[in-house]
């Protein structure tokens, strides 16, 4: 995460998959993934209480290979159980939509398949690692051949739950980053391809978390009510859609959830910033949000945020050297305001590339507390990977 400062094939589950057992009736096959009747979910409840974050399993066979790749045969039987973690998949491309129909073909009921939406023109405006195909202007592609290709699959799986962070980055970069030329132009782009995402993607078997960066980004005092009022204003210009529950944090991020004294509060500047982990900056961002009249409730990434005490600096967010895998999805966090810890970034992928000579490279990812060599952004590191797996709080 970052900151800079200041048709249903006839699939078959798993279970349907296994062989019977000679004693117990076999299960009716179902015809396609999913529940045997449309899902509706409601956004007044914590739905993770219902549903399980799905391992989906274009993860599971990065992490299959990664396995392949691991001689040790006990850190190999450790990783093996990643590909069990529920992950969001992440849909960063025109071409990307591609992954949604396998993924979801071997979604059960009792889960819910996460999806990352992410390819807004303009993207990663304050950064260079993930900036994308769509440039500054092309918001006709964005919602004729990404959000409104996403909605007809997903309008045709009306048996399965999909969650859907939305854009990550995207508003936090306009709230604080609006003086470079990057986000000042994409900003009418990014409000509007918002808004229609979040209006479009209002669908029954949906419901959807806006992205809202993390404590050390919009949890500064200067920024949270401006950061609330942001957010809610894409929320009310998509017509206040009922399937949008709240906001997510720490996607991609590395800040702990309820770490005492924080992280970083001891810096010298600690004292402009009340949410030093995402325990209080979920309840202090929920209530401006509330005040801003948006749903107010969230899911927290804990996927790579097992270790904590490793960047120098708070808004380093590439490829964390020494990082861990952190606590596995679970609706039991503890607060009201937080629905559920889930995992969003994949761990193993890159945050962005090491190589100084690539067009995508940022010089947050050759900085001192960076793991290196890295690959572009998205591109599996089987080193990183492993680190993340030796170092997981709690372990394997
Ligand atoms: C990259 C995406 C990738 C995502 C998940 C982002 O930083 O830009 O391409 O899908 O991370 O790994």
């Amino acid at each position: 995460m970052k900151l800079s400062q200041s048709a249903a094939l006839a699939a078959l589950t798993a279970t349907a998959l296994a062989a019977p057992s000679p004693t117990t009736p076999q299960a009716p096959r179902q015809a396609s993934a999913g529940c045997s009747s449309a899902v509706t979910l409601d956004a007044s409840t914590n739905v993770w209480k219902k549903y399980t974050l799905h391992p989906n399993s274009y993860y599971r066979k990065e992490v299959e290979a990664a396995v392949a790749q691991i001689s040790d045969p006990d850190l190999a039987a450790k990783a093996k159980k990643v590909a069990d973690v529920g992950t969001f998949l992440w849909l960063d491309s025109i071409e990307n939509i591609g992954k949604l129909e396998p993924a979801i073909q071997d979604v059960p009921c009792e889960n819910i398949l996460g999806l990352v939406i992410y390819d807004l023109p303009g993207r990663d405006c304050a950064a260079k690692a993930s900036n994308g195909e769509l440039k500054v202007g092309e918001i006709d592609r964005y919602k004729t051949e990404y959000i409104d290709k996403i909605v007809s699959i997903l309008k045709a799986h009306p048996n399965t739950a999909f969650a859907l962070v939305i854009e990550p980055d995207s508003l936090p970069n306009l709230v604080t980053n609006s003086n470079l030329d990057t986000c000042s132009s994409s900003a009418s782009g990014y409000r509007e391809g918002v808004a229609y995402a979040l209006k479009n993607l209002n669908l029954p078997n949906v419901i959807m978390y806006l992205d809202a960066g993390h404590g050390g980004w919009l949890g500064w005092d200067a920024n949270l009510q401006p950061g609330a009022q942001e957010l809610a204003k894409a929320y009310k210009n998509a017509g206040s859609p009922k399937q949008l529950r709240g906001f997510s944090t720490n996607v991609a991020g590395w800040n702990s959830w309820d770490q005492s004294p924080g992280e970083f509060s001891q810096a010298s500047d600690a004292k402009y910033n009340k949410c030093q982990n995402e325990k209080i900056y979920v309840s202090t961002f929920g209530s401006a949000l509330q005040s801003a009249g948006m749903p107010n409730h969230a899911i927290v990434d804990t996927g790579r945020n097992g270790v904590t005490g490793l960047r120098k600096e708070w808004g380093d967010w590439c490829n964390v050297n020494g990082a861990g895998f952190g606590v596995r999805p679970t609706s039991n966090t503890g607060l009201e305001l937080a629905d559920a810890f889930v995992w969003v970034k994949p761990g193993g992928e890159s945050d962005g590339t090491s190589d100084s000579s690539s067009p995508r490279y940022d010089s947050f990812c050759g900085k001192d507390d960076a793991f290196k060599p890295s690959p572009e952004a998205g591109t599996w590191n089987e080193a990183y990977f492993e680190m993340l797996l030796k170092n997981a709080v709690p372990s394997f």
